[in-house]
Formats: structure tokens, sequence, C-alpha cells
């Protein structure tokens, strides 16, 4: 049975290979090279110390996805507004671990006052577009080519949800 759960130091390699095979293999995201163990510990340590969410799914016991979310800039006006991001390993996708990822970090928002939140998604990653709509989340805008990887030009695409409606 699934759970979502914070995330511990202990979870920090399956952090790592999955990041590597995902976030740096492919687009979707435009880190180029691979992260080590440290450096995800020191990503880890700063999100959970500024009170940002790290979030990891388990499956019988392995850590097989995980999210995040920090500030979207960094000045005071978009304290409320947070860029996402939400990873499942290849073999357990389609299975809706991504969407119990980020319905706890949306919950997690939401308890905190969050108003926006954005997801950077490159322009052709099919996958995470079509997630990110069946999530509620709309396309409000299109920035082309402003990422390199893999020698082209990769066009970003910011898909939003607005979670209260305070005015
Ligand atoms: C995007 C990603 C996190 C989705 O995770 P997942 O576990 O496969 O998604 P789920 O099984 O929870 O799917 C949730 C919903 O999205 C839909 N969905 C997911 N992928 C889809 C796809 N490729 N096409 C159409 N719909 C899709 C599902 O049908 C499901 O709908 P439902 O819950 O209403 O039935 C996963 O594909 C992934 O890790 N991709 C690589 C990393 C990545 O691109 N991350 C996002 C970077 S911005």
């Amino acid at each position: 049975m699934p759970i979502i759960r914070p995330a511990q130091a202990s979870d920090l390699p399956a952090i790592t290979e999955i990041f590597n095979e995902a976030g740096v293999g492919t687009t979707a995201s435009y880190a180029l090279d691979p992260v080590s163990v440290d450096d995800r510990r020191a990503w880890w340590e700063q999100r959970t110390a500024a009170g940002f969410p790290v979030l990891v799914l388990e499956d019988d016991g392995e850590v097989v996805g995980y999210a995040s979310y920090a500030q979207f800039r960094p000045l005071a006006g978009y304290a409320r507004t947070m860029e996402h991001s939400v990873y499942v390993t290849s073999n357990r996708r389609a299975a809706g671990g991504g969407r119990m990822l980020m319905q706890a970090l949306i919950d997690y928002a939401r308890g905190r006052g969050v108003h926006v939140m954005i997801g950077v998604v490159d322009g052709a990653n099919e996958d995470s577009l079509a997630f990110h709509r069946r999530l509620g989340f709309e396309e409000s805008g299109r920035l082309p080519e402003v990422g390199r990887k893999f020698d082209r030009w990769l066009d970003v695409v910011f898909v939003t949800r607005i979670l209260d409606d305070t005015p």
C-alpha cells in the first residue's frame, strides 16, 4: 500500500537516483549533470530549514517518487507562490503515485496559505503536461527556447493552479 511521508536523510540515495534518471536523463528538468547524494542532502536540508516540504512516495518500504516546492521567485511579493517538482520512478508511473504526491503537496500548501502553485514543464513533456491538466492546472505561458539541453533549444511551459480565493 503506497504512502506519502516527509523525506528523511535515509531517503536521499533513492531521491538522488530518481532525480538523475528523469531530471538529468531527460528534459523533465534542465539539469545537465548527475547530482550526488551530498548535493541532494544540501537541497533537502535547505528546503526543510526554510519550511518547504520534501515528501516521498513509499511503496513496500521502497521510495519510488518524491515531490517538493519552494518559493517561485525570491522577492517577498512572491511569498505565496510556489514552484513544485514531482518525480515518480519510471517503472512505477501511471499507478496513481504522482497524483498522491501532488495532492499531499497541495494539502500542505493550502495549510500554509499558498495562493498559487506553478509547474515549470518542458514544452515537449507530454506526460507532465497531461498529468498537470488532469490535476486542475492550466497552461499560463510558454517561453520559447529558454532552455538548452541535448544540443537543442527547449520551450518551457508554466502551468498554474490557484489554490485559494483570497482577494
Ligand atoms: C509526471 C509524473 C510525475 C506523473 O506521475 P504518475 O504517477 O505517472 O501519475 P498518476 O498515475 O498519478 O496520474 C495522475 C493523473 O494524471 C494522468 N496522467 C498521468 N500521466 C499521463 C499521461 N502521460 N497522459 C495522460 N494522462 C496522464 C493519469 O491518467 C491520472 O489521471 P486520473 O488520476 O484522473 O486517473 C511522472 O510521469 C513522472 O515522474 N515523469 C517524469 C518526471 C517529470 O516529468 N516530472 C514533472 C516535471 S515538471
